[in-house]
């Protein structure tokens, strides 16, 4: 190549880099144990001389980046600046139902939310985002979410790139629907209308990357949209973790379908590439039928969601960044690992019980449009009704069957799952780790994942599931469980204890036909309710709903003809629930 062609290249180049180019946005790390966050309306200059408002956690869009040790006690506070309500939810994290930050945890404005709780994740990439009813994609859209960074000893071993904003990258990809004056519009009739692409709250973005191996952390924080996420010219790169941990070993890959929610970590091989710009792409037109950002969702005569044909972004490849490789940085990473973690996961043996969940058929609107219900089994999500008590500990299978004409991301708190199959295949070796979401395919198409509920119980705060579409969450599609703990209260605990209840014992246990079940009420203002509830949470019977005086009580249960198994007594005092796992054995 000649001097002139390579100098006004390069004069291209800078022009594209100058003029249409903004460096992306990398939220800033937060380390230690407590961290201070303030929930804020702010503005962003996206674009030359227009002002859009926006929500940020401490900066004008997005909130920094949380990095947490695994087995380290932190110890957060929202401050609430917004003029509205909003709640922060953990999302991939598991911790105590009531620091969970769902929709039973509101954050009232001028208010502050001091979750606090041990890591127990494997070394990840988790989120934390607003999810109030009815707000959770007004409050995400305006910006509100951030990245939680969990690292352990076992990651710690590995030859990873771990230099945060150098060589281990942060990157969520949005889209947003913006009005003729360049404002979130975040209503539900923006559906479908969400063309402009955000990579880190940055449109049009560029990254300098160090030529060697570098750590991508993607996150999809879009409402709907899914993206298929490739490098330029299919050039291959190298999943290594899914949404709750690092995978057995790196799986070689050129096109990735991330739904909303979900996080993959990747390796890209830059060496040798000094002075390239190298496109992350989203491979838009090679995206299944049916999902959002595919040509097109819902097979019949074409029809769609409202305004989805005329949204280029849909069917469709673009960039999502644009790397730029400058020179190495010292003690570069050069090598991709060949392996990585163990996977222990759990075991089909040991399930106590399987759960299906279906996604009702979406009926279709007067324009061919994708209407809904969006409801699980049929039922509209209900705040006061807890859908599953799941006893603590439980091993179980969800099966999860898709009627509709649009692929569901389906999203559960407080655990990670395996996938066990998807479309009665086992699944992909990429999604073979720990896992949070899972895209369930339009057309009858089926998921089946296995989980442990472990550690956390709590009778008063649900933990929730839900399709991570976040106007379909919003539109009814979210269901609840609570996970259920054996009374573990001893009868010299009890005594101690403060509290104006107390449950005692059920004896005999294991039972035939029938056992007494003791408690103490230590204060007579309130109504003590005693229930049967079966394994999955089903109410059996109501032995008594009353005000009752203060001292020890005694009831009986008969279980009669009811099949033997696993039964739990439920007492409820006020506000305080209690819970006895018996067993009836005939
Ligand atoms: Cu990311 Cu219940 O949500
Ligand atoms: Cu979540
Ligand atoms: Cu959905």
């Amino acid at each position: 190549m000649n001097k002139i062609i390579k100098k006004i290249i390069l004069l291209q180049t800078m022009m594209t880099i100058g003029m249409s180019q903004n460096p992306l946005i990398i939220p800033p790390a937060m380390t230690g144990n407590n961290f201070d966050l303030t929930l804020q309306v702010c503005e962003m200059e996206f674009f030359p001389g227009v002002l859009t408002e926006t929500m940020g956690v401490s900066f004008p869009i997005l909130g920094p980046t949380l990095i947490m040790e695994k087995g380290e006690e932190v110890n957060i506070s929202f401050n609430n600046q917004l003029p509205d309500t909003t709640t922060i939810h953990w999302h991939g994290m598991h911790v105590p139902a009531e620091f969970d930050g769902g929709p039973h945890t509101p954050i009232p404005p001028n208010t502050i939310w001091n979750p606090h709780f041990t890591i127990k994740d494997h070394a990840s990439t988790m989120w934390y985002h607003p999810h109030l009813m009815h707000k959770t994609n007004e409050h995400v859209q305006m910006g509100i979410a951030g990245f939680v960074i969990i690292r352990d000893s076992l990651e710690a071993l590995l030859d990873l790139p771990r230099e945060y904003g150098v060589d281990d990258i942060p990157l969520v990809f949005q889209t947003k629907t913006l009005d003729d004056n360049y404002q979130i519009v975040t209503n539900m009739d923006s559906s479908g209308l969400d063309s402009y692409l955000f990579t880190n709250g940055t449109v049009d973005a560029f990254l300098e990357v160090p030529a060697q191996i570098v750590r991508f952390r993607l996150l999809n924080g879009a409402s709907e949209r899914s993206f298929n996420v490739g490098l330029e010219n299919h050039e291959s790169f190298y999943v290594i973790g899914t949404d709750g941990g690092l995978l057995p070993e790196p799986v070689e890959l050129d096109e990735l379908l991330i739904s909303p929610g979900e996080r993959y970590e990747i390796l890209v091989d830059l060496n040798n590439r000094v002075g390239e710009t190298i496109q992350i792409m989203n491979y838009g037109s090679t995206i299944p039928n049916g999902v959002y950002g595919a040509e097109t969702v819902g097979g019949m005569g074409g029809s769609s969601i409202p305004y989805y044909a005329d949204n280029d972004l849909n069917g469709n490849d673009f960039s999502l960044l644009s790397l730029h490789v400058v020179s190495q940085m010292d003690e570069p990473i050069l090598t991709i690992p060949s392996s990585l973690v163990i996977v222990d996961e759990w075991n089909t043996d040991e399930v106590d019980e399987i759960r299906s969940i279906q996604f009702s058929s979406v009926v279709m609107g007067p324009n061919g449009a994708l209407n809904g219900p969006f409801q699980f089994n049929g039922e509209p999500f209900d705040i006061n009704v807890v859908n599953y008590e799941i006893p603590l500990n439980n091993v179980e299978i969800w099966e999860l069957q898709n009627q509709s004409q649009i692929a569901h991301p389906f999203h559960i708190h407080d655990i990670q799952f395996n996938i066990l199959e998807i479309n009665g295949l086992a699944p992909p070796e990429h999604m073979r780790g720990w896992k949070d979401v899972v895209l369930v395919p339009a057309q009858n198409g089926t998921a089946k994942f296995i989980t442990k509920f472990e550690d956390f119980s709590n009778t008063e705060v649900p933990y929730m599931y839900h399709c991570h579409i976040l106007t379909h969450e919003e539109m009814g599609m979210m269901g609840q469980f609570t996970v259920v703990g054996e009374s573990s209260v001893s009868i010299d605990e009890t005594m101690k204890s403060p509290k104006t209840f107390t449950l005692l014992s059920a004896y005999p246990n294991p039972f035939n036909p029938s056992t007494q079940v003791r408690f103490n009420v230590s204060s007579p203002s309130q109504v003590t309710t005693v229930q049967i509830v079966d394994i999955s949470g089903r109410l059996v019977e109501t032995l008594l709903n009353k005000t009752l005086s203060v001292g020890e009580h005694t009831l009986q249960w008969y279980a009669g003809n009811q099949p033997s198994g696993v039964y739990f007594i439920r007492l409820k005092f006020g506000s305080l629930t209690k819970t006895h796992k018996i067993v009836f054995m005939k």
